[in-house]
């Protein structure tokens, strides 16, 4: 059972989800986007934990603006399917650093592996604005920018969270010792 951080909806057999569930099905089960489970990236959030974040808010938000809420789903996923750990892999020489560089590889990844429409593009390619000069096409491009820095913002809570419970804990251990 998996679900965006944040949210108590399970994705895949909640009634609230069932929709969002349909529209990134097919991508959540296909290898490629399962292989984003062996790379962590904020934090203890692996890189497919993260994107289903990014994916759920996206198409949430998305879907209340009155825009492409599937495009904003799909592209969530997919925004971020670099495929390697940014924090060991060495930049070979004249690689951009991470930050401005994973946008286009997570995109020729999706390209390759299924069908990408323009929007989906942008949105994938973007997502790093105003670090990717160019400016969104589209008014889902500028909802996921928002949508990436939120996920990261909630990872980092549940990263702390998790540091406070064991530091509860081995308190709780320590005082069991002494008294
Ligand atoms: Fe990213
Ligand atoms: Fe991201």
């Amino acid at each position: 059972m998996s679900k965006a951080i944040g949210s108590k909806y399970s994705i895949e057999s909640s009634e609230e989800a069932e929709e969002f569930y349909h529209y990134v099905k097919d991508l959540l089960d296909s290898d490629i986007v399962c292989e984003m489970k062996k790379y962590r990236h904020h934090y203890s959030t692996t890189c497919y934990q993260h994107c289903l974040n990014v994916s759920y808010y996206n198409y949430l938000v998305c879907r209340k603006l009155g825009l492409d809420a599937k495009k904003a789903a799909r592209a969530g996923i997919l925004h971020d399917l670099f495929l390697y750990d940014w924090r060991d892999t060495p930049r070979k020489k004249g690689d951009l650093p991470h930050g401005f560089r994973h946008p286009q590889i997570a995109l020729e990844n999706a390209v390759q592996n299924f069908d990408v429409s323009k929007r989906e593009e942008d949105m994938i390619v973007k997502h790093m604005w105003p670090l990717t000069l160019k400016l969104p096409r589209y008014a889902e491009s500028y909802v996921i920018v928002m949508t990436d820095k939120y996920a990261a913002m909630l990872e980092l809570g549940e990263h702390f969270k998790g540091k406070l419970r064991s530091l509860a804990r081995k308190g709780e251990n320590a005082l069991r010792k002494v008294s």
